[in-house]
């Protein structure tokens, strides 16, 4: 066995009698990381073992996050800069842009609670249209304007609380995205979610302190026929839609599930006359 095998093998082993839910997976890309080369390639890879592979295997087995170790997170087609003071954006929800591309070019596009800029960027990224990134917090927003410098995508200092949010955009929307805080407080998670920040994950007792400022912003800023996409706890999956149904501003509200069939998003049409949706 080559001594990158056996160090593998042992770091596997660690990470699994550490409660890691991909041991292998995350030992391979750590070490991929510390040879800084593409996991794929270690099969074929001989050689000593990177000094810095078993403190990056010590730290993963603390359950810090794989991507606070690596300092960047895949998501559709982008790798973003990731670390302490900002959400690390999750696989489920990359289902959202699904939910909203196409799109035609030039059609306005809000993420409100951006954290890392995940949605934005991606929407950016694979469509022509004009995206702007609303976050409060300082430290996610220093993560988010390194993310998106040198995108075409809009950075805003702003609160989803805030009824004069973009005040210049009201009722000129085609497409409003969120993903929230929405885990109620109290919530068992993973020791990994910890090293979110508390304010990017929980929302009050029942999880829904954040949700109705999305929907009440989105009601003003979307034009008739414009789209709201909003991901939540999969505990929400009537307490969402019952929101909407509430607030009288929505129609053609449904609910959907994520790839392991828990309900994960909402998507509801802005309902009034004049549509002129920028969905294509
Ligand atoms: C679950 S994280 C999502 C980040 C990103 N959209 C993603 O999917 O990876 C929620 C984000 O909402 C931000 N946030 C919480 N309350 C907010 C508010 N009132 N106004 C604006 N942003 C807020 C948090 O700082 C955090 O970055």
């Amino acid at each position: 066995m080559t001594p990158l095998r056996a160090a593998l093998d042992d770091a596997a082993a660690r990470l699994r009698a550490a409660g890691v839910d991909s041991p292998r997976v995350d030992a391979e890309l750590l070490l991929a990381h510390c040879l800084g080369v593409a996991r794929s390639r270690l099969s074929t890879m001989d050689g000593p073992v990177p000094p810095e592979f078993e403190r990056a295997v010590e730290r993963r087995a603390n359950r810090e996050p794989l991507q606070h170790i690596m300092g960047s997170a895949p998501f559709r087609y982008l790798d973003l800069t990731v670390g302490p003071g900002v959400f690390v954006p999750r696989p489920e929800t990359e289902l959202l842009v699904d939910a909203v591309l196409p799109l035609r070019d030039g059609a306005v596009v809000i993420d409100l609670c951006a954290g890392s800029g995940a949605l934005a960027l991606a929407i950016a990224q694979e469509s022509g249209a004009r995206v702007y990134a609303v976050e409060r917090s300082d430290a996610a927003l220093d993560w988010l304007r390194r993310n998106a410098a040198g995108t075409t995508v809009t950075v805003v200092d702003g609160d989803v609380a805030d009824p004069e949010l973009l005040p210049e955009l009201r009722g000129r929307v085609d497409v409003v995205v969120s993903n929230p805080p929405y885990v109620p407080a109290g919530a068992a998670v993973d020791p990994e979610v910890r090293a979110d920040p508390d304010e990017a994950v929980f929302a009050g007792p029942d999880g829904l302190a954040v949700i109705p400022a999305v929907i009440a912003r989105a009601a003003a800023l979307l034009h008739a026929g414009g789209v709201l996409v909003v991901e939540h706890d999969d505990t929400h999956a009537e307490a969402v839609p019952a929101l909407l149904a509430a607030s009288g501003h929505w129609r053609d509200v449904l609910d959907h599930r994520d790839l392991a069939g828990r309900p994960r998003y909402v998507t509801a049409v802005r309902a009034g006359s004049d549509p002129k949706s920028g969905v294509g």
